[in-house]
């Protein structure tokens, strides 16, 4: 299991490239099962995630090829099986996404039930909903769902919560179906908006992604298509933090400035100076930051992806700041592991109060899920003396070579596996 080591605080200076967004990548490797034709992905980054995403529509029969300048080809032509390992997607989440596609083109899927993790229990009521409302019948059992739908009738679907992968996968489903599809309090992410682009390139019919009310028209066939992928706003968020926090002074370059505005919004209320450009945006601090409130909502709202890297800075700053997380109901696990460097934090149900410090201290630390991990690299960024930072595997599976991106901008960071 590698394990990073930060030497001591550094204030990040210079410029990073922002990478293929993990969140847009997986939904969009799920959605070539929709053709037999080859689909092309560009400028991939090789996430942990993405290898996994990669080998379930691979273990299914789809053709897969991954190129040494990051291009990955996908050619779903000669599907073999329509069940999953129940491995595979115990392994990461976002596996499911499969299901969609794969009701939509063969009609069958037998796919075992996605675990919880460590930031919820993470249902997925709400994709069933959409199938069945679209003439589905689901069984579960066993751990495994089995669902069956001679043809896919399109309906109106209302989403209880604007969850992101329900309304992805019903969404790819409903590219297939009989008739108009609508789905109501659907989620507005830049990753709905991207996975909506690409399959409007294979042909399907889309009206409304970005919006709450996405209406798909079914068609027939879909065929192949080429595409990149928006950039990761959240690694770019991280990037962000991390340079305010340490007072540096950070291009992040390759960013869709209009997709961290909530972002933007909180660092300059602390105190840094934000500068957005076309595809970049420069985050500069040079003193203490002021310490502020946020509460996490579906997009455009504050992202819950960031509320642990956000509360890493507040660590340092200045005052007391209050984090209410409302999207996933256990996502305050980093908590434990700040207040080992010294962090002064207390929980109050879906609250958490922090009170800011000068400098942390450098301990042995564990990540225990994706963004956890990366709030801990903030942290360690701002605490004296060495930071040892376990389970570098979650960091990995949302962060492509964080610690030389890292190095680049000034940190004395090493990996040892
Ligand atoms: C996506 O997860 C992202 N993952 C998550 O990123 C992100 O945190 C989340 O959206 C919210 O923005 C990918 O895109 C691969 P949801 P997803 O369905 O789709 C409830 C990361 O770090 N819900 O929007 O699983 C659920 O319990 C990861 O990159 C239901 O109740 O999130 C949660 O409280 C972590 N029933 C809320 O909705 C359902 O059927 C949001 O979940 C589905 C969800």
């Amino acid at each position: 299991m590698s394990t990073l080591i930060v030497e001591n605080p550094c204030q990040l200076q210079g410029t990073v490239n922002i990478s293929c967004a993990k969140n847009a990548i997986l939904p969009i490797i799920a959605a070539s099962l929709l053709s037999e034709d080859k689909c092309i992905l560009e400028d991939i980054a090789t996430l942990e995630d993405v290898k996994v995403m990669v080998e379930v529509v691979n273990s299914l029969g789809a053709e897969v090829r991954m190129s040494n300048d990051n291009v990955l080809e996908i050619a779903a032509y000669n599907i073999t099986s329509t069940e999953t390992s129940y491995e595979l997607i115990r392994k990461m989440r976002a596996s499911f996404l499969i299901m969609g596609p794969m009701l939509a083109r063969f009609g069958k899927i037998r796919i075992s039930l996605p675990g919880g993790c460590a930031i919820g229990s993470r249902p997925i009521d709400l994709h069933l909903k959409g199938f069945a409302a679209m003439g589905a019948n689901i069984t579960l059992g066993h751990g495994y769902i089995e669902a069956h739908a001679d043809k896919l009738k399109g309906n109106s679907i209302y989403l209880d919560f604007p969850s992101v992968g329900a309304t992805e996968n019903i969404m790819m489903a409903a590219c297939l179906a009989e008739g108009m599809t609508i789905i109501e309090n659907a989620a507005e992410e830049p990753e709905i908006v991207d996975l909506s682009n690409f399959l409007s390139k294979m042909g399907a019919v889309i009206k409304g992604a970005g919006t709450d009310t996405i209406r798909i028209e079914g068609v027939k066939y879909l065929k192949g298509t080429t595409h990149t992928a928006i950039p990761d706003r959240i690694e770019a968020g991280t990037f962000m933090m991390a340079a305010a926090a340490t007072r540096g002074d950070v291009l992040i370059d390759g960013v869709v400035p209009e997709h961290v505005k909530p972002i933007t919004a909180k660092l300059k209320e602390m105190g840094a100076e934000v500068y957005e450009f076309e595809k970049a945006i420069r985050v500069k601090a040079t003193g203490r930051l002021q310490s502020v409130d946020i509460k996490t909502m579906p997009y455009p709202g504050f992202p819950t992806d960031m509320q642990s890297p956000m509360m890493s800075a507040m660590c340092v700053s200045k005052g007391t700041s209050v984090v209410t997380e409302t999207v996933f109901e256990n996502r305050f696990m980093h908590i434990s592991e700040l207040k080992l460097m010294g962090a002064k934090i207390k929980v109050d149900g879906r609250s958490a109060i922090v009170e800011g410090v000068e400098k942390l201290s450098g301990a042995k630390v564990k990540a225990t899920d994706l963004r956890a991990g990366a709030a801990l690299l903030i942290s360690a960024l701002c605490a004296e003396g060495p930071t040892e930072i376990s389970e570098v595997y979650h960091i990995d599976r949302g962060y492509i070579n964080i610690e030389k991106k890292m190095r680049k901008l000034g940190a004395k960071i090493n990996r040892q596996d």
